[in-house]
Parts: structure tokens; sequence; C-alpha cells
């Protein structure tokens, strides 16, 4: 296990800026979503390198069914045609793959896609990647609550601990380290209950030109914080 104070077990990472990537060469924003989608692996892959346990990517937001039905399309076609080599990278490289979030916007096929592409690296023991997919830390929240309730909880016996254990990313690490590629500098509804403590990291860099040497300016920032999670800084008195 790595040393979160050095390398954060759980990095979370917005793949922003495909759109601006594909407009910056005349191409069709899509042909950045085909670009970002390719750079999944990689970048997952170079954070399993340098110790990091969990990497959760966020592939399509509850917000975003609110885009053009064309885009929305080409964005769910990409899901479930490049999921299959995603898991083939991953198979061959111990990564476990996981979906956080809905399917049921799929067809039928496309969900037995996905879910064929999960177990066929269920029994890999390297870095968990996550893949987001139509998911907002509020629905997550509804979702966690309703299923609570239905299994009729007292209200006292309701903690934390019970709320993190009925979300998607039960029995993972909180986030340590999130990144937002793209310039913009919010979260967007994106693993907001887990980031309660996360470092946060914006750079200019687009998603689909992230990699490697991205991964380790992130990582070198992120050694560079003083984690207090709430508690006083070092040397600091009360007094
Ligand atoms: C935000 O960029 C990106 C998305 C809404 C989609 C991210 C999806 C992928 C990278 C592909 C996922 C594929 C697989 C196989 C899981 P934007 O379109 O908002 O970019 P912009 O801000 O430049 O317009």
């Amino acid at each position: 296990m790595s040393d979160i104070n050095c390398v954060p077990r759980h990095v979370a990472i917005i793949m922003d800026g495909n759109g601006r990537w594909a407009r910056k060469r005349g191409l069709p924003r899509t042909a950045g979503h085909q670009r970002g989608g390719d750079r999944i692996h990689p970048v997952a892959l170079a954070c399993a390198r340098r110790g990091i346990e969990y990497v959760t990517v966020y592939a399509f937001s509850t917000e975003n069914w609110t885009r053009p039905s064309a885009e929305i399309a080409a964005l769910l076609h990409l899901l479930s045609t490049r999921i299959g080599s995603v898991a083939r990278a991953c198979l061959r490289d111990n990564l476990r793959l996981k979906l956080l979030g809905r399917l049921d916007g799929l067809s039928p096929e496309s969900q037995e896609k996905v879910r064929g592409a999960v177990e066929m690296n269920a029994g890999n023991t390297g870095l968990t990647l996550c893949i987001a997919f139509d998911y907002g830390t509020r629905s997550e929240i509804v979702r966690a609550a309703r299923q609570i309730v239905s299994r009729g909880v007292a209200p006292d016996a309701i903690d934390e601990e019970l709320v993190s254990a009925n979300l998607y990313t039960a029995g993972m690490p909180d986030v340590d380290l999130l990144i937002r590629c793209g310039g913009e500098t919010r979260l967007s509804n994106f693993l907001m209950w887990q980031s309660a403590y996360a470092e946060l990291y914006f750079t200019e860099v687009l998603w689909p030109d992230f990699g490697a040497t991205d991964v380790d300016d992130a990582l070198a920032e992120y050694a560079r914080r003083n984690r207090r999670f709430g508690a006083l800084p070092d040397g600091a008195s009360s007094q």
C-alpha cells in the first residue's frame, strides 16, 4: 500500500477538453472524444506504475444528457464500442475495470458489452480503473438514501460509514487527488462526497493530450501539499 502523503491511493480525473482539442484541429467534437477514450488505458497504466491503486475517470455525467442528441449518441456508441479494447488492454496489464453509475440509458446489447468487459477483468489484482458513466454525486446520494430507507434503517443508525457503503464506490478509499484537465476549475458533480478532503489539481492540458508526464506533474504537486484533514497545521498551537 502506498504512503498517501507521497503517492495518492485514489486519483479521480475529469477528462475535459475533448471538444477544444478537436476544434483546434478542424475535427468534429466526436474525434476529440475518440482520442480521449484512447488516453484512458495509458494514463491508468502510468498511474499503476507509480503505485496508485484506484483511478476513476468521468466518462459521462448525469448532466451530459442535456448535450445535443448526436453528441450523446456518439458518446454512448464510443463507450460500447471501445470498452472492449480498454478491457483487453487492462487484462494484459493486470488492471481491474469497474463501472460507477448507471447503464440503463444504453441499449441492452451495449449494456451486455460493458458488463462483459468488466467481468473480463474481475480476477485482476492491479490498479482498479473505474469508469464513471451516467454518474453524478447528487443522484448517487439520492440512490444511497433510497437504498437505506428501503431497508427500514432507523434514522439514528444512519452515519457517514453507512452512506459511504451505499455509494457506487463502496469499499474503495476516498479520493486523494482530483485532477481536472482543460483549464476549467469546477467539480461538475463528480465524486463530491468521496473528494471531501481531496487535493484539487487543475491543468490547462486538454484530456486528449494528457499523458505520463502530466501524471508526474500532478503527483509532484500532490507531494508538495500538506494534507491536514481539518487539523491544525504542523507546529501550530491552538492559543
Ligand atoms: C468533456 O470534454 C468530456 C466528456 C463529456 C466525455 C469524456 C469521454 C471520453 C474521454 C470517452 C470515454 C470512452 C470510454 C471508452 C470510457 P468536452 O466535450 O466538454 O470538451 P470541451 O470542454 O473542450 O468542449
